[in-house]
Protein backbone atom coordinates (compact mmCIF):
# COMPACT_ATOMS: atom_id res chain seq x y z
CA UNK A 1 0.00 0.00 0.00
CA UNK A 2 1.10 3.74 -1.14
CA UNK A 3 1.81 6.22 0.96
CA UNK A 4 3.03 9.93 0.08
CA UNK A 5 5.99 9.02 2.10
CA UNK A 6 7.23 5.90 0.65
CA UNK A 7 5.88 7.98 -3.38
CA UNK A 8 8.27 10.40 -2.33
CA UNK A 9 11.28 7.56 -1.09
CA UNK A 10 10.90 6.48 -4.74
CA UNK A 11 10.84 10.00 -6.42
CA UNK A 12 14.04 11.30 -4.44
CA UNK A 13 15.70 7.99 -5.50
CA UNK A 14 15.84 9.00 -8.93
CA UNK A 15 14.71 12.58 -9.35
CA UNK A 16 18.37 13.79 -9.96
CA UNK A 17 18.55 11.62 -12.92
CA UNK A 18 18.65 13.37 -16.33
CA UNK A 19 15.32 12.05 -17.89
CA UNK A 20 14.05 11.10 -14.07
CA UNK A 21 10.30 11.11 -14.99
CA UNK A 22 10.18 7.30 -16.64
CA UNK A 23 12.22 5.98 -14.32
CA UNK A 24 10.41 7.21 -11.35
CA UNK A 25 6.78 5.95 -12.82
CA UNK A 26 8.75 2.29 -13.67
CA UNK A 27 9.71 2.64 -9.87
CA UNK A 28 6.60 3.64 -8.12
CA UNK A 29 4.18 0.60 -10.27
CA UNK A 30 6.99 -1.77 -9.89
CA UNK A 31 6.64 -0.83 -6.22
CA UNK A 32 2.99 -0.46 -5.54
CA UNK A 33 1.37 -2.14 -8.83
CA UNK A 34 0.26 1.24 -10.05
CA UNK A 35 0.89 4.89 -10.27
CA UNK A 36 -1.65 6.51 -7.65
CA UNK A 37 -3.47 10.06 -8.91
CA UNK A 38 -2.13 11.49 -6.08
CA UNK A 39 1.69 10.72 -6.75
CA UNK A 40 0.89 13.12 -10.23
CA UNK A 41 1.55 16.16 -8.18
CA UNK A 42 4.18 15.28 -6.19
CA UNK A 43 6.19 14.41 -8.93
CA UNK A 44 5.56 17.32 -10.92
CA UNK A 45 6.51 19.43 -7.72
CA UNK A 46 10.13 17.29 -8.08
CA UNK A 47 10.96 17.28 -11.56
CA UNK A 48 9.30 20.94 -11.77
CA UNK A 49 7.18 19.79 -14.58
CA UNK A 50 2.82 19.96 -14.60
CA UNK A 51 0.55 17.77 -13.75
CA UNK A 52 -0.62 17.75 -17.15
CA UNK A 53 2.64 16.76 -18.26
CA UNK A 54 3.04 14.02 -15.79
CA UNK A 55 -0.48 12.78 -16.66
CA UNK A 56 0.49 13.36 -20.39
CA UNK A 57 3.26 10.75 -20.18
CA UNK A 58 1.50 8.34 -18.14
CA UNK A 59 -1.19 7.97 -20.56
CA UNK A 60 0.69 7.85 -23.36
CA UNK A 61 2.48 4.90 -22.36
CA UNK A 62 0.05 1.67 -22.15
CA UNK A 63 2.36 0.14 -19.61
CA UNK A 64 1.31 2.59 -16.71
CA UNK A 65 -1.78 1.72 -14.38
CA UNK A 66 -3.42 4.55 -12.57
CA UNK A 67 -5.83 2.24 -10.77
CA UNK A 68 -4.89 -0.86 -8.24
CA UNK A 69 -4.49 -4.08 -10.26
CA UNK A 70 -6.93 -7.25 -9.29
CA UNK A 71 -5.29 -10.56 -8.18
CA UNK A 72 -3.89 -12.04 -11.32
CA UNK A 73 -2.94 -9.52 -14.64
CA UNK A 74 -4.05 -10.93 -17.95
CA UNK A 75 -1.91 -10.22 -20.83
CA UNK A 76 -2.87 -10.76 -24.41
CA UNK A 77 -0.89 -9.73 -27.12
CA UNK A 78 -1.25 -7.19 -29.49
CA UNK A 79 1.82 -7.46 -31.93
CA UNK A 80 2.12 -8.45 -35.65
CA UNK A 81 2.14 -12.51 -35.04
CA UNK A 82 -0.17 -13.06 -33.14
CA UNK A 83 -2.93 -10.53 -34.83
CA UNK A 84 -1.91 -12.63 -37.49
CA UNK A 85 -3.31 -16.00 -35.69
CA UNK A 86 -6.52 -14.37 -34.24
CA UNK A 87 -5.51 -12.17 -31.61
CA UNK A 88 -8.11 -9.91 -32.26
CA UNK A 89 -10.98 -12.19 -31.82
CA UNK A 90 -9.40 -13.46 -28.87
CA UNK A 91 -9.32 -9.94 -27.15
CA UNK A 92 -12.74 -9.60 -27.98
CA UNK A 93 -14.01 -13.01 -26.64
CA UNK A 94 -11.63 -11.79 -22.82
CA UNK A 95 -13.39 -8.35 -23.13
CA UNK A 96 -16.78 -9.82 -23.37
CA UNK A 97 -16.53 -12.75 -20.92
CA UNK A 98 -14.95 -10.73 -18.53
CA UNK A 99 -16.85 -7.45 -18.87
CA UNK A 100 -13.93 -5.36 -19.05
CA UNK A 101 -11.78 -3.60 -21.33
CA UNK A 102 -8.54 -3.29 -21.96
CA UNK A 103 -6.81 -1.67 -18.31
CA UNK A 104 -10.04 -2.73 -16.60
CA UNK A 105 -10.72 -4.55 -13.86
CA UNK A 106 -13.01 -7.63 -13.31
CA UNK A 107 -15.85 -6.46 -10.48
CA UNK A 108 -14.94 -9.54 -8.13
CA UNK A 109 -11.50 -7.68 -8.57
CA UNK A 110 -9.30 -10.84 -9.31
CA UNK A 111 -8.49 -10.47 -13.07
CA UNK A 112 -6.70 -7.11 -14.73
CA UNK A 113 -7.03 -7.43 -19.06
CA UNK A 114 -4.09 -5.95 -20.04
CA UNK A 115 -2.77 -5.34 -24.00
CA UNK A 116 0.92 -6.46 -24.25
CA UNK A 117 3.19 -5.76 -27.59
CA UNK A 118 5.20 -9.05 -27.78
CA UNK A 119 6.19 -11.88 -25.19
CA UNK A 120 8.47 -13.51 -27.71
CA UNK A 121 6.45 -16.20 -28.08
CA UNK A 122 5.50 -15.55 -31.79
CA UNK A 123 5.93 -19.10 -33.26
CA UNK A 124 3.09 -20.37 -30.87
CA UNK A 125 0.78 -17.13 -31.56
CA UNK A 126 -1.90 -15.87 -30.17
CA UNK A 127 0.23 -15.07 -26.99
CA UNK A 128 -1.25 -14.17 -23.80
CA UNK A 129 0.57 -14.01 -20.07
CA UNK A 130 -1.03 -14.49 -16.67
CA UNK A 131 1.09 -13.36 -13.97
CA UNK A 132 5.03 -14.96 -15.08
CA UNK A 133 3.54 -17.38 -17.40
CA UNK A 134 3.30 -17.12 -20.74
CA UNK A 135 0.68 -19.13 -23.36
CA UNK A 136 0.82 -20.11 -26.54
CA UNK A 137 -1.53 -20.88 -29.22
CA UNK A 138 -4.73 -19.62 -27.38
CA UNK A 139 -7.80 -19.91 -28.16
CA UNK A 140 -11.42 -18.35 -26.66
CA UNK A 141 -11.81 -21.84 -25.18
CA UNK A 142 -8.28 -22.14 -24.15
CA UNK A 143 -8.50 -18.48 -22.39
CA UNK A 144 -11.55 -19.82 -20.81
CA UNK A 145 -9.92 -22.67 -19.05
CA UNK A 146 -6.78 -20.35 -18.12
CA UNK A 147 -9.32 -17.70 -16.57
CA UNK A 148 -11.32 -20.56 -14.57
CA UNK A 149 -8.11 -21.79 -13.33
CA UNK A 150 -7.12 -18.54 -12.31
CA UNK A 151 -10.04 -17.87 -10.06
CA UNK A 152 -10.22 -21.39 -8.28
FE1 LIG B 1 2.74 -11.95 -29.92
FE2 LIG B 1 5.33 -11.93 -30.51
S1 LIG B 1 3.73 -11.02 -31.58
S2 LIG B 1 4.34 -12.99 -28.95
Amino acid sequence: QWTPELIQAEIDALKHKPGALLPILHAIQDKFGYVPPEAVPQIGDALQQTRAEVHGVISFYHHFRTAAPGTHTLQICRAEACQSMGSRALEAHAKASLGVDYHGTTADREITLEPVYCLGNCACAPSVRIGDDIHGRVTPEKLDRLVSRMTT
